[in-house]
């Protein structure tokens, strides 16, 4: 397969953590990067880009990805939209800003991908939801290839959709991570010394990660091959299964991260 090419010129606007990431997986699949110019007030330098601290004057860019918090859209829209033209295909990581809204304050653009990512895009393992309500199927195809680098990038028909893998995914980070101090704090409790529940927590996750990519086992299966019947790990189960287990707790976690998106969709709209 060829590799993925970006649009030239392509601006990353606003380009911290997750833009960082995305950066640091297309320098790793060996995308050629000398289109891009990373453009972020703070002027700190991004890894295999040029960075500059305010949009560059000249032609309008082929490319561009908004990377800035959705907060910042009203402060940025001014600058920006008349800076881009019917060439530009404008992709946007911003939480809850739906299509239409970017639509309204980019109207000119040639197409507008919404795209979800995670962080392990930097290890080209991210999951990256696209939703584009436009129907450039090229535009698209460009988008498509370029996510497809950093992970899986499916492309889903409706912003609800969208909305949800970014609660899993997007979010999903943190919260594999909160569960991981949650077993290693146990470990504490049961005897074990911070660092050595740290460690075992975490190989504990990096190996179950690992043997479910290797043997492609539904979660079902591989839980049921650890625990045996009437053993220590099905009563650890028992808790966990239960009513008021952690089923109807990672659906209240995922209600309140779909209810922010909507605050924040309803803000972005004005
Ligand atoms: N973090 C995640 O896991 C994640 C997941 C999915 C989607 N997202 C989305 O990704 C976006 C960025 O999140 P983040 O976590 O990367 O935030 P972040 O680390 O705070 O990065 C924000 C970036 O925006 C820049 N910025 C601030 N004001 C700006 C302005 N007026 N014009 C241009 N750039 C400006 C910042 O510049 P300086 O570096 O100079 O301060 C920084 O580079 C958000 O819209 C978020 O919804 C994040």
């Amino acid at each position: 397969m060829t590799s993925p090419t970006f649009p030239s010129p392509a601006w990353l606007v606003g380009c911290g953590n997750m833009a960082g990431a995305m950066v640091d997986g297309w320098r790793a699949a060996g995308i050629d990067l000398s289109p891009v110019l990373a453009i972020r007030p703070s002027g700190t330098p991004v890894d295999g880009v040029r960075t500059v601290t305010a949009l560059p004057a000249g032609e309008s860019p082929a490319f561009v990805m908004l990377g800035f918090k959705p907060q910042k859209l009203d402060q940025v829209v001014p600058g920006l939209a008349p800076r881009l033209g019917p060439a530009t295909i404008l992709v946007s990581l911003l939480a809850g800003v739906e299509a239409a809204t970017l639509r309204q304050r980019f109207p000119t653009v040639r197409a507008i991908v919404r795209a979800m990512p995670n962080l392990p895009v930097a290890q080209r393992r991210g999951v990256i939801a696209l939703y584009t309500g436009d129907r450039d199927s090229e535009a698209l195809a460009t988008v498509e290839a370029l996510m497809t680098a950093l992970g899986v990038a499916p492309v889903v028909a409706t912003e609800a959709e969208f909305s949800a893998i970014g609660a899993v995914a997007g979010s999903g980070p943190a919260y594999v991570a909160r569960f991981v101090e949650a077993l290693a704090a146990g470990g504490e409790g049961i005897g074990l010394t911070p660092d050595l529940a740290a460690q075992v927590a975490l190989e504990t996750l990096i190996g179950t990660a690992a043997m479910a990519a290797a043997t492609g086992l539904p979660m079902s299966e591989l839980a049921r091959r650890v625990a045996s019947p009437k053993g220590t790990t099905e009563a650890g189960l028992a808790i966990l299964d239960a009513p008021d287990g952690l089923k109807p707790l990672i659906a209240r976690m995922l209600a309140a991260a779909i209810a922010r998106g909507r605050e924040l969709a309803s803000a972005a709209r004005g």
